[in-house]
């Protein structure tokens, strides 16, 4: 499978079954603002940004795409593209303002209107109930290093899961654990900036514990549809040498691992690294491991990774500068076409993870969703973004062929949103956001992937 250049017409896609789910995700820091409207507490993600030099471009989520004025005309997008699921995700703090106790009516009043225009439309909800942004005053307690936010994280659920449960037909717990516990509690490029390194663990312990509870209080709503979004990428040894695959292997641990077997198999991956978390963890294991209905993976790229070595020069991680005392090092992938976040783009490398998710689980892994995929370039002509879409669904469609039991696929993102420590610079959307006026222009992209979902019908 070769990456079409990027002008040419890539022809039809390959057939995907009837029922095949297709979808675009966002999330609420990145997109609704509205930061201090109608009761909503502060995040730990609008403390991080307040902070100078936090995000490159200076800038913040107070008002990001608008979305939370702005539903009704995104609704809308999402029909005229055909969409059959939005996955969006209920913004913690703006139900429960503290975190915990005192629901805020009017917070969880906009889901409610939500969720009414999206099945308007056609179109199902998927809500993801975590996307990085905890309420402040759980983060000032510690947030995730402390075991009392995940039972915060579970009453929350509840709370949610009441309000929505009469309409939402599938939930999603948490996004991207491992980012969370990596970019946020260990090197602090991401809320809630600390730099805690391998003491950063607990915080992975207590996310997993968290949807376990989380799991509990939804099927005791009624949810008989519930799944969990994990960031995975094949990890690829810089050399042979034994140096190399070890810190390949503890890169693809804390990446493919550290998340997957607790959820999965119920056992962490690694004795060494149980040590430093929590424990004792055995009790709570049973509750990660409770079976899910789906899996969601969430995959950008591979990452090639070798032992740090003063004498070759390490990429940074995906734009993060990495601190020389980590025992890996990611290492450059040549010979590829790169988004404007400067990733290399491997589609075939999504069939890599798939066929080994399969073979590493076996009966033990649920049909398979891919919650996330997309990529960031500029303008709103953007044949980069087809090509990209285009041969990722059809690496896809290889592992599906090859008897992996995929059951959806969701493009990151539907608009142009706040990225994180990159601002606004990076555009991940099928629709363009010009960020001064706040207006919506689809893409070309928005139009092929309109055009390929008709053709699937
Ligand atoms: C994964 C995260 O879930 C999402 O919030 C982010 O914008 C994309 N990756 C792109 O970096």
């Amino acid at each position: 499978m070769t990456l079409p250049p990027p002008h040419s017409s890539p022809g039809p896609l390959p057939r995907f079954p009837a029922d095949f789910l297709w979808g675009v995700s966002t999330s609420a820091q990145q997109i609704e603002g509205a930061v201090d409207e109608d009761g909503r507490g502060r995040s730990a993600w609008d403390a991080f940004t307040a902070v100078p030099g936090r995000v490159k471009d200076g800038t913040d989520s107070a008002v990001a795409t608008d979305h939370y004025h702005r539903y009704r005309e995104d609704v809308a997008l999402l029909a005229e593209l055909g969409a059959g699921a939005y996955r969006f995700s209920v913004s913690w703090p703006r139900v429960l303002p503290d975190g915990t106790g005192r629901v805020n009516a009017a917070g969880l009043d906009f889901y409610d209107r939500l969720v009414d225009e999206l099945l308007a439309a056609g179109v199902q909800p998927l809500p993801t109930l975590y996307h990085w942004d905890t309420p402040q005053p759980l983060e000032e307690a510690g947030g995730w290093l402390v075991r009392d936010t995940a039972h915060a994280f579970a009453a929350y659920a509840d709370v949610v899961a009441a309000r929505l449960g009469d309409r939402v037909p599938r939930w999603i717990t948490l996004n991207e654990p491992a980012e969370v516990t990596l970019l946020g509690y260990g090197l602090g490029v991401h809320a809630p900036g600390r730099q805690l390194l391998f003491d950063a663990l607990p915080a992975a312990h207590h996310q997993l514990l968290g949807h376990g509870l989380a799991l509990q209080a939804l099927r005791a709503r009624g949810a008989d549809s519930v799944g969990i979004a994990n960031s995975h990428g094949p990890t690829w040894p810089a050399s042979e040498t034994a140096a190399d695959r070890d810190a390949a292997d503890l890169y693809d641990l804390l990446l493919n691992r550290l998340f997957a077997d607790p959820l999965l198999l119920g056992r962490y991956p690694d004795e060494e690294l149980a040590a430093l978390l929590p424990g004792p963890v055995a009790d709570d294991l049973k509750l990660i491991s409770q079976p899910l209905d789906w899996y969601g993976i969430n995959y950008y790229q591979p990452t090639r990774v070798g032992a740090p070595d003063p004498a070759t020069p390490t990429t940074d991680f995906g734009g993060i500068p990495l601190p020389p005392e980590l025992p890996f090092a990611p290492r450059e992938i040549t010979g590829r076409p790169r988004t404007a976040f400067g990733w290399p783009v491997v589609p075939e490398a999504l069939t890599e993870l798939l066929t080994a998710f399969r073979d590493r689980y076996g009966a033990a892994l649920p049909p398979i969703v891919i919650t996330e995929n997309g990529c960031s370039y500029d303008g709103v002509e953007d044949p980069e973004r087809i090509a990209f879409l285009d041969a990722h669904l059809r690496a896809l469609h290889d592992a599906m062929a090859a008897g992996v039991d995929v059951r959806g696929y969701f493009v990151w993102s539907l608009l142009d949103n706040f990225e994180w420590a990159e601002g606004y610079a990076q555009r991940f959307g099928l629709v363009h956001v010009d960020h001064e006026t706040l207006t919506r222009t689809p893409k070309a992209s928005f139009h092929w992937l309109r055009d390929a979902l008709r053709a699937q019908r």
